[in-house]
């Protein structure tokens, strides 16, 4: 009888999977890719990480219509299913642009706490994606809380960030300090570059796969918020990579108690257990906080 491969070999052959050149024709791949991204749901998604969905379905032995359907289902479990709402992005700026007229932008970078057109504007925002709208009623509490548990924070990463970069004014933390966050589609990031300017917030935001290139620079806390699945149902192994990869020293990961739909409760804990033993592994130390719609970990990598 053959041994069950060890773990770190069947990471390396999911890993492989996914990254290696592609077994099929390239024609297949071409066709499978320019299908993909003529969608109008995924033309601004991050096309290496389309192009490895679709090489890893083609490889599967399936037909480029069956490889298409399989990526974009993929893509929607991912990431799509959590749009809510499509933003008119430049709509949305030149509300805020008119949110944000003077008396309000007097008071110089960053809005003033109590500039409620704007908050409200950004709420209305956040509701378009599931995970920020499902926050909505934490923003008052949550990031005093948070923040109040960690040490002098001067930089932020804000991985796989999905709408969440609009909840920076709720952030105790200075404008200028610097925030670099990512997320796969390009015209999302494109928008919250535009926010930041606008907001007179430092940072950027770009297009990356978190799969595959987490080059990104070093900062005292990261944002890993509901991702953790996301990047699991894709590619095996891409949550404890990704927690070693960052740079950073403390992490925040959460996880939703709930599905998509709402109608599974207590997911955190389904979710939580092979995380817990990621951090006990590394050594790490994890306390949380707990709301009702997320489970959140403050992670000390030391
Ligand atoms: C559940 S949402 C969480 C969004 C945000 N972190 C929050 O909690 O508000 C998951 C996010 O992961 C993003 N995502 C999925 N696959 C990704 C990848 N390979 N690289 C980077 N981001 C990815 C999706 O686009 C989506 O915005």
């Amino acid at each position: 009888m053959q041994a069950a491969p060890a773990p770190a070999v069947v990471y390396a052959i999911l890993t492989s999977s996914m990254n290696a050149a592609p077994q099929q024709p390239d024609d297949q791949l071409e066709k499978a890719l320019a299908a993909l991204l003529s969608a109008r749901k995924y033309r601004s998604v991050h096309p290496g990480l389309a192009r490895a969905i679709a090489s890893a379905e083609l490889a599967k032995g399936r037909s480029v219509k069956e490889a298409v359907k399989a990526a974009k289902n993929q893509l929607h479990q991912s990431a799509a299913a959590y749009i809510r709402r499509n933003l008119n992005y430049d709509d949305a700026l030149l509300q805020l642009q008119s949110a944000l007229k003077p008396p309000s932008r007097a008071h110089g970078p960053g809005p003033p706490r109590d500039a409620e057109p704007v908050l409200a504007l950004l709420r209305r925002l956040m509701a378009a994606h599931a995970s920020t709208h499902e926050r909505l009623p934490l923003l008052d509490t949550l990031y005093s809380q948070l923040f109040q548990r960690l040490p002098p924070v001067h930089s932020v990463l804000d991985i796989a960030c999905g709408l969440h970069p609009l909840a920076r004014p709720w952030m105790p933390l200075p404008p200028d300090l610097p925030y670099f966050a990512c997320d796969i589609f390009a015209d999302q990031a494109d928008f919250l570059n535009r926010f930041f300017r606008l907001m007179g917030y430092a940072g950027s935001v770009e297009q990356r796969n978190a799969l595959d290139d987490m080059s990104a620079p070093s900062a005292d806390v990261a944002f890993l918020l509901k991702t953790l699945p996301c990047l699991e149902q894709i590619q095996s192994g891409a949550a404890q990579r990704l927690l070693h990869q960052i740079d950073a020293p403390i992490l925040i990961v959460s996880f939703p108690n709930h599905s998509l739909a709402g109608r599974k409760q207590g997911m955190a804990q389904h979710h939580t257990a092979s995380f817990l033993s990621q951090i006990e592994k590394a050594g790490w130390q994890a306390d949380s906080l707990t709301y009702s719609s997320e489970l959140i970990y403050i992670v000390h990598k030391t």
